[in-house]
């Protein structure tokens, strides 16, 4: 059995399993839609065509979720970091990596470097949120050897200025409350990259886009249908950012 730095033993999984982002999310929108069909099938009620509809769109946005968070944003992250120019050696650090879908992509992508995790673990974010499932996640997708998982805020990183050559963060920063918040979180992001590195954050696209301008910078693209929270009016948007050299 594998083990994490304290030595204590780590669940043995098959394959990697990335959970659900916002599981309540998905819960209430899947149990509404159902509510709403079955209410409509029911004879003679008034409005059932407008609420077998309505009910309809909600099973449907449930399900693009769901296809989303479980595989659409892993397959659009494989992506973007196969076209982030890796030379395998660099230094990576995720924000809010959750379960580590994107660490451990990144991870695998970095024989000799080291990807590195930071997050606080709200299971309201992530189900089953918990440094130690994203260890067992690292083992099982065979990197363990190269992934590290600390317990911070990404207001408050605990790493010296210009300490890696890359800094990710998907659908994490708007998490944090308040505006002021989330720019601290981009602006240590800069911080901790060494000059010339990249940052690439996923996040809904009002989001991003504030983020680019409080940098004064970067790059912003549209990630398309495969990371819909439900739909379109919750998609989500790539900012990429050079720090200068
Ligand atoms: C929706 S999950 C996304 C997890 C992962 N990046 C992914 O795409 O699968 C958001 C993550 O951000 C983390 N998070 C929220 N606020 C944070 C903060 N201030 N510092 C570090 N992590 C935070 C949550 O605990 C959660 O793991």
């Amino acid at each position: 059995m594998s083990k994490n730095r304290d030595d204590s033993p780590l669940p043995r999984l098959q394959w990697p399993r990335y959970g659900i982002d916002a599981p309540a999310f998905p819960a209430v929108l899947g149990a509404v839609g159902t509510a709403c069909c079955l209410a409509a099938g029911r004879r003679r009620r008034p409005g059932r065509n407008a609420m077998a509809t309505a009910g309809a769109v909600m099973l449907a946005n449930t399900g693009v979720y769901l296809h989303t968070t479980l595989s659409g944003k892993l397959r659009i992250w494989r992506r973007q970091l196969d076209q982030a120019g890796l030379k395998g050696d660099e230094q990576l650090l995720d924000l809010g990596c959750g379960r580590g879908a994107v660490l451990i992509e990144a991870a695998k992508r970095l024989p000799t470097g080291r990807a590195v995790g930071v997050d606080l673990w709200s299971a309201q974010d992530q189900n089953g949120n918990r440094p130690e499932t994203t260890l067992a996640n690292a083992a099982a997708a065979g990197v363990a050897d190269r992934v590290d998982v600390h317990t911070a805020d990404m207001t408050a990183l605990p790493f010296a200025d210009g300490s890696f050559d890359v800094v990710t963060s998907a659908l994490a920063i708007h998490n944090i409350p308040s505006f002021e918040g989330r720019y601290r979180a981009v602006d240590e992001a800069m911080r901790v990259l060494r000059p010339g590195g990249q940052l690439l954050v996923a996040d809904f696209w009002p989001m991003a886009r504030k983020y680019a301008a409080h940098l004064g910078q970067g790059t912003l693209r549209g990630l398309g249908p495969g990371y819909w929270y439900g739909g379109p009016w919750l998609g989500v948007t790539l900012l990429r950012a050079v720090k200068e050299r």
